[in-house]
């Protein structure tokens, strides 16, 4: 791939689900661009495409019309097996719900996508030791999830999100489950692990408490990337409907 600093980029991006009377237009056209390591949020209201959008870009959803280069991939051009290959090998997922697997280990949880790669299972449970040790999670290892609080849970997925060093790294409302506080350390994580390394992250949110953390806030609107601002000017619009929605109400 050439040199330029873009490491996604969406152009006129379509999906609909479902058809007849039933169609639902979740993405109308979407035009992206994701830069080198750069963290970029992804707001709006419930339903306007965020998570449509990302699964797109994550290879996890084929979308209907436009293109998409994900470092220099189009994941959506690949066959089932190669996307499933692509995606283990340069995505990683963290979600509001942690998804960790109770009956085992958190070094076994962070070791799954190694494994699922065929890594020797002596080799993935060193380097989901080393991931656990970088979160803060060093002497845990034989834990089982239901023993951690919930910011220790989301750092055992987010140290499975990196085990296998992705280049892209999505975040689903990463804080949703977790309190104020706990919330702003999980995503000093992410930011501080993933800049370290130049690694692409897209947050979908809807904590306002979050945004400084972005780099950049992209605002989507009904299927369409409606403008794209610094956190501050999030904050600054968003304040001001808060106004205008107080102002109303009298
Ligand atoms: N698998 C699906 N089948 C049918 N409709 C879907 C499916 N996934 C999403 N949608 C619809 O597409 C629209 C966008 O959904 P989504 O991308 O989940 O939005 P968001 O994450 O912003 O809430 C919504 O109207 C949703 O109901
Ligand atoms: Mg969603």
């Amino acid at each position: 791939m050439s040199e330029h600093r873009t490491a996604i980029r969406c152009a006129r991006i379509t999906k609909t689900f479902g058809s007849g009377e039933a169609v639902v237009h979740a993405l109308r056209g979407i035009d992206l661009e994701v830069r080198r390591g750069e963290m970029m949020a992804l707001v709006g209201p419930s339903g306007c495409g965020k998570t449509s959008l990302i699964s797109i870009m994550a290879g996890l959803l084929q979308r209907d019309e436009g293109e998409l280069e994900v470092m220099g991939t189009d994941p959506g051009a690949l066959s089932g097996h190669e996307r499933t290959k692509w995606r283990g090998a340069n995505v990683g997922f963290i979600f509001q719900q942690f998804n960790l697997i109770p009956q085992v280990s958190i070094l076994e949880n962070a070791a799954v996508p190694l494994l699922l790669r065929n890594v020797p299972r002596r080799e993935a449970h060193e380097r989901a030791a080393a991931l656990l040790r970088e979160v803060g999670l060093a002497g845990r290892e034989n834990s089982r999830p239901t023993k951690l609080s919930g910011g220790q849970q989301q750092r055992v997925a987010i140290a499975r999100a990196l085990v296998n060093e992705p280049r892209i790294l999505v975040c689903d409302e990463p804080t949703s489950a977790l309190d104020g506080a706990t919330g702003q350390k999980v995503m000093h994580l992410i930011r501080d692990i993933t800049r370290r390394d130049d690694r692409v992250v897209i947050l979908v949110t809807h904590d306002e408490r979050i945004y400084h953390f972005a780099d950049r806030i992209a605002h989507l609107d009904d299927g369409r990337v409606t403008h794209v601002s610094t956190p501050a000017e999030a904050l600054a619009e968003s304040a001001a409907r808060m106004g205008e929605a107080a102002a109303a109400r009298g």
